[in-house]
C-alpha cells in the first residue's frame, strides 16, 4: 500500500530521494500517470515489471527534465529530431532513437533503441529536476497500470488498479487529472524520415508539418513503412490493449443494461446507461479511460461507444477504442 503525497516542494523533495532509494514512485503527466523507477537502477526497474505484471521484452520511456539531456541517454540524433523535441518538448510526444551506454537492455526490451519524453507537467518537471541534482539522470515510467489495462488518468484509477501491489515505500503524487487523458504520440526517429508508431494528440499531420514533409508524397510513405517493418518492436502495442473489463462494441446498437460513451449531442439509447457525454474532441481523450474505469466499477458487462470520426485527435482515440473492442485499428476504418 504506498503512501499518497501532496506534491508541494517537501512532496517533491522526498519523491526525488525515494527513488533515489530505489523505491518507485507514480507520477502525473499531462497525459497519463505513470509508475516510475531510477532508470539506471536496475532492480528498481524489474519491480516496475513486476507491479505492472508486464514482460520484460516490453520496452520502457524514460523521462527526462529537458532537451539538453537527450546526449545523455542517446547517440546518432537526427537533426530532424532534434526540430521535433524544439516544437513539442515539453509535451505529449516520445521520441526513439538509437541508445546510449546509459540507457540499459532492461529498459529498452533488449535492443539497441531507447524512448525518451519531456512530460508537461509542473510537478513531473521538478521532480526530474529534484532527482538529476541527486545523480538520477532519468525516469523509466510506464503508464501506471496492470499490463493490459486501462491507463489511469487520476489517483483514485490509478490505486484502484495497482495499489496492491505497490510496497509501503513507494509513493503516488496527488496531481489532479490529466489534462489531455490519451497516452503520447511515439515517433520512431532512427530512420532517415519519422514514423508514427502510436498516434496521440500531436498528429502525424502536426509532425509533418513542423518537418515540412509532404503527406502527399506516397511512396515516401511506403518507403517509411518498410523501414519500420525491418526496424524496431514495440511489443506493448499489441492489438487487445487499454481495455476495461466489460466487453467493448462500437455502437450504435445497444442493449439494456450497456455502459454508453457518445457525443453529449447523441441521445442516449433506451435502457443504456450513459458513462460520458464529452462537448468536444478534446473532452473526449481526456475522460475516456476514467469513463472505461467507472464501467468497472459499475460491475458492468458491455460497453458501447460511438466514436468520433475523422482525422488528428479522433483518429488516436479510434486506435484506443478499436484496441479495446479487440478490432484491427487502420486509420482507414473511418473517412480521415
Ligand atoms: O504518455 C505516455 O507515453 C505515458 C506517460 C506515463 O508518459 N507512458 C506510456 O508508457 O504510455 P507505456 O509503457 O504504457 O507505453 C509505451 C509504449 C509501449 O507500447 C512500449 O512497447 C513502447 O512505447 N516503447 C517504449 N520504449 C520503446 C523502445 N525503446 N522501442 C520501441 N518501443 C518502445
Ligand atoms: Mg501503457
Amino acid at each position: 500500500m504506498a503512501k499518497v503525497i501532496s506534491p508541494d516542494s517537501a512532496g517533491i523533495e522526498f519523491a526525488a530521494k525515494t527513488l533515489l532509494d530505489g523505491n518507485l514512485v507514480c507520477i502525473p503527466t499531462e497525459t497519463v500517470y505513470g509508475l516510475s523507477a531510477d532508470a539506471c537502477n536496475e532492480a528498481s526497474v524489474l519491480r516496475i515489471f513486476q507491479v505492472k505484471n508486464r514482460p520484460v521484452s516490453n520496452p520502457l520511456i524514460v523521462h527526462i527534465s529537458g532537451k539538453e539531456r537527450l546526449t545523455d541517454w542517446a547517440i546518432r540524433i537526427p537533426e530532424y529530431a532534434w526540430t521535433l523535441v524544439s516544437k513539442f518538448w515539453p509535451g505529449p510526444l516520445t521520441i526513439i532513437l538509437r541508445k546510449s551506454k546509459l540507457a540499459s537492455h532492461l529498459i529498452t526490451g533488449n535492443q539497441e533503441y531507447v524512448a525518451l519524453r519531456v512530460p508537461d507537467n509542473l510537478i513531473t518537471l521538478k521532480l526530474l529536476e529534484q532527482a538529476l541534482s541527486l545523480g538520477v539522470y532519468g525516469l523509466a515510467a510506464p503508464s501506471a497500470n496492470r499490463f493490459g489495462e486501462v491507463s489511469p488518468t487520476n489517483t483514485k484509477d490509478l490505486l484502484a488498479g495497482l495499489e496492491k501491489y505497490l510496497s509501503s515505500d513507494d509513493l503516488v503524487l496527488e496531481g489532479g487529472k490529466c489534462r489531455i487523458g490519451i497516452e503520447s504520440t511515439i515517433i520512431d526517429c532512427t530512420s532517415k524520415l519519422p514514423y508514427v508508431v502510436r498516434p496521440g494528440i500531436i498528429s502525424t499531420e502536426e509532425i509533418y508539418h513542423a518537418l515540412k514533409i509532404d503527406m502527399a508524397d506516397s511512396i515516401t510513405n511506403a518507403q517509411l513503412i518498410s523501414i519500420r517493418k525491418k526496424n524496431i518492436k514495440s511489443p506493448g502495442l499489441a492489438q487487445k490493449h487499454y481495455s476495461p473489463k466489460a466487453q467493448v462494441s462500437i455502437g450504435p446498437e445497444t442493449y439494456p443494461g450497456d455502459g454508453f460513451i457518445a457525443f453529449a449531442e447523441i441521445p442516449t439509447p433506451i435502457g443504456a446507461i450513459r458513462l460520458a457525454s464529452p462537448l468536444n474532441i478534446e473532452d473526449f481523450a481526456r475522460i475516456l479511460y476514467s469513463s472505461f474505469h467507472e464501467c468497472d466499477r459499475l460491475g458492468l458487462k458491455r460497453l458501447v461507444i460511438i466514436p468520433p470520426q475523422g482525422a488528428g485527435i479522433a483518429s488516436a482515440i479510434r486506435n484506443r477504442l478499436f484496441r479495446a473492442a479487440n478490432i484491427p485499428y487502420t486509420s482507414l476504418n473511418f473517412m480521415e
